[in-house]
């Protein structure tokens, strides 16, 4: 009998990227060991802080910036390992979205559209089917004549999304997309860029310093902290994973309060856990009145998922049971204090 094993199909793959700025004496290294999958069809979030090397990891999986180590293979190519003609051919499987648009204001939106595939080739008469087609995808079929100037920054960044998707590509890389737009023009433009990619099957790699964003739209997240990846992996298991950063920052629930006496805890429901009677059957079980300190619930991934944070009395010792009890009906248990 024969096994027909998969052997898990990425569609960005970054193994050991290294990159360095500036001279020997004097360098910074903006990425450190980068090691990256993204799955065919993703939305793939990357976080982190001012300078943690997001933008420079966005640069290198396109070859804007060359890694000094490491590969990224994209679409089943190593872009590290190709000779420049081909390198040019496999940056059009690769679209990118700017936080400033970087649309020429001199051109119309369908100019502006359509200037990838006129750089390509592409004659007019298929240029303009594919523009209106795009910009109607985009919701700006109204607007091909217009110039930016005339445009929402919101309209502006749908004609920055129009323009990636012009050469019909696999990957979409978004450098802090929605950071220069108003809380509803950001929601509006994650929602166009989950229907890109569900309706195109267009795998997304996207940068953001906001937690909001990854999570109302990624699956999979990875926070980087001096070009180093600290922590990586699909957000409905990094929720259930003891310690998380990006966990915690998911599901915020602020400074704890050191009170006297008590043991604080949070508990992390997901999935299937995410509807129990815990608190009450905690109380009634262990006789214990319970405090609730905080509470976030989210849709994470299309699942329900959340954190409550707990104020039992006694000590963490005295607690000792009804932890173990929680533990054992599968909660992630974390005691705070
Ligand atoms: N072209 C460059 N020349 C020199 N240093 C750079 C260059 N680009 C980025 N850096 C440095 O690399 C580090 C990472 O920068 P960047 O990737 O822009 O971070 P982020 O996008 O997370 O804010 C920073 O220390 C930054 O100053
Ligand atoms: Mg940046």
């Amino acid at each position: 009998m024969t096994f027909h094993h998969d052997p898990g199909k990425t569609m960005i793959q970054l193994q050991h990227v290294t990159k360095f700025f500036g001279r020997a004496d004097n360098s910074v290294r903006a990425l450190d060991n980068v090691s990256l999958d993204v799955a065919p069809g993703e939305i793939f979030g990357v976080v982190g802080q001012s300078g943690a090397g997001k933008s420079t990891l966005i640069r290198t999986i396109n070859m804007l910036e060359r890694p000094d180590s490491g590969s990224i293979v994209v679409a089943d190519r190593d872009l590290t390992a190709l000779p420049v003609g081909q390198l040019r051919e496999a940056r059009r499987s690769i679209g990118m979205i700017f936080q400033h648009f970087n649309l020429l204001s001199s051109r119309t939106v369908r100019g502006n559209v359509e200037l990838g595939l006129e750089i390509a080739g592409v004659g007019s008469k298929e240029r303009s089917k594919r523009s209106s087609e795009i910009l109607d995808l985009v919701g700006l079929g109204d607007k091909s004549g217009s110039y930016p100037s005339q445009l929402s920054g919101g309209q502006k960044q749908r004609v920055g999304i129009a323009r990636a998707l012009a050469s019909k590509p696999s990957v979409l890389l978004s450098d802090e997309a929605t950071s220069a737009l108003d809380p509803e023009t950001t929601r509006s433009i994650l929602q166009l860029v989950k229907t890109i990619n569900a309706e195109l099957g267009l795998t997304v790699l996207l940068i953001t310093h906001e937690m909001e964003v990854v999570k109302s739209i990624c699956n999979s997240a990875t926070l980087l902290e001096n070009g180093r990846v600290v922590e990586t992996g699909k957000l409905v298991d990094l929720i259930s994973t003891t310690g998380s950063r990006l966990a915690r920052d998911l599901f915020p629930l602020g400074p704890v309060e050191p009170r006297s006496g008590g043991t604080v805890i949070d508990i992390t429901f997901s999935g299937g856990t995410a509807d129990r009677p815990v608190i009450s059957q905690l109380s009634r079980t262990h006789g214990l009145d319970v405090s609730i300190l905080g509470a976030v619930i989210e849709t994470i991934d299309g699942n329900q998922a959340g954190r409550t944070r707990l104020e039992l009395p006694g000590s963490p010792g005295e607690n000792d049971a009804a932890i173990a009890d929680l533990r054992s009906q599968n909660l992630l248990v974390e005691v705070v204090t």
